[in-house]
């Protein structure tokens, strides 16, 4: 079975500012994992995790989703299968501040159009439920506490029902106990629902609760390891 996701030799490189952010990174991604990607400050992780997300492309080497090799794509196309098949959760939850919980969610899914009117309100609220955010539906993001922003992002991130979710520091911003549920929501879509979750993390007890990790120096990867 081909892998969910793959680098090949991926390196990225900036020649105007002749920055090397990521090097000769070769990582395949099976469906149903929940990997780590650890590294000091500076060290490429989110440089890897954008490209990893189609978010910006390699300079060397390719990535393949679902086989399909994604160098090939064009922006549009490449925006488009972002919208279907990957969910994004950042440090900062940028929600749109003058929208409704439920519709920061609703958004992602009337934009790719696969369900309309009542199907995607309820996929919506459906995804707000399972993540104890029923009473929050109709608040602004201010009216919200951290934690529940977040996990808010993590429902718009699942929106569109990824494959991957590719998340880069999301508990950088959260109390010890707000991001401990920030990982068991993680491992909940990794076990339960089969989803693959990638998070890049500093926090070394979270990174623990992966299933792999991965980790980067200087925009290599020096360590891949299975975890307990
Ligand atoms: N546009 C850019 N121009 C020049 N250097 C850059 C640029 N973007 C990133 N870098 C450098 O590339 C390296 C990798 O950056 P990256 O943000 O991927 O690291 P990181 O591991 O995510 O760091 P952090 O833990 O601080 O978030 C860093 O040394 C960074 O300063
Ligand atoms: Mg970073």
């Amino acid at each position: 079975m081909s892998a969910l996701l793959a680098a090949e030799g991926v390196g990225r490189r900036l020649p105007a500012e002749n920055v090397t952010l990521v090097s000769d990174v070769t990582l395949s991604f099976a469906a149903g994992e929940f990997v780590a990607i650890t590294g000091p400050s500076g060290s490429g992780k989110s440089s890897l995790l954008y490209l990893l997300g189609l978010l910006d492309r390699p300079t060397e080497g390719r990535v393949l989703l679902e086989g399909r090799d994604t160098a090939r794509l064009s922006p549009a196309d490449l925006a488009a299968l972002r919208l279907a098949r990957l969910g994004f959760v950042f440090q900062f939850h940028f929600l749109l501040p003058e929208f409704s919980a439920l519709d920061n969610v609703l958004i992602p899914i009337r934009r790719r159009g696969a369900l309309e009117g009542r199907a995607a309100r309820e996929r919506a609220m459906a995804l707000l439920d399972s993540l104890g955010l029923a009473d929050a539906a109709q608040k602004l993001p201010e009216q919200l506490s951290g934690g529940m922003r977040q996990r808010v992002a993590v429902a718009r991130a699942l929106a569109n029902d990824p494959a991957l979710i590719l998340a880069d520091e999301p508990t950088g911003n959260l109390d010890t106990r707000n991001a401990a549920q920030v990982f068991d929501i993680f491992a909940r879509l990794v076990a339960e629902q089969k989803r693959t979750v990638i998070v890049v993390t500093h926090d070394a007890d979270l990174a623990a609760r992966a299933a792999r990790r991965v980790h980067l120096v200087d925009g290599r990867v020096v360590s891949d390891e299975a975890q307990r």
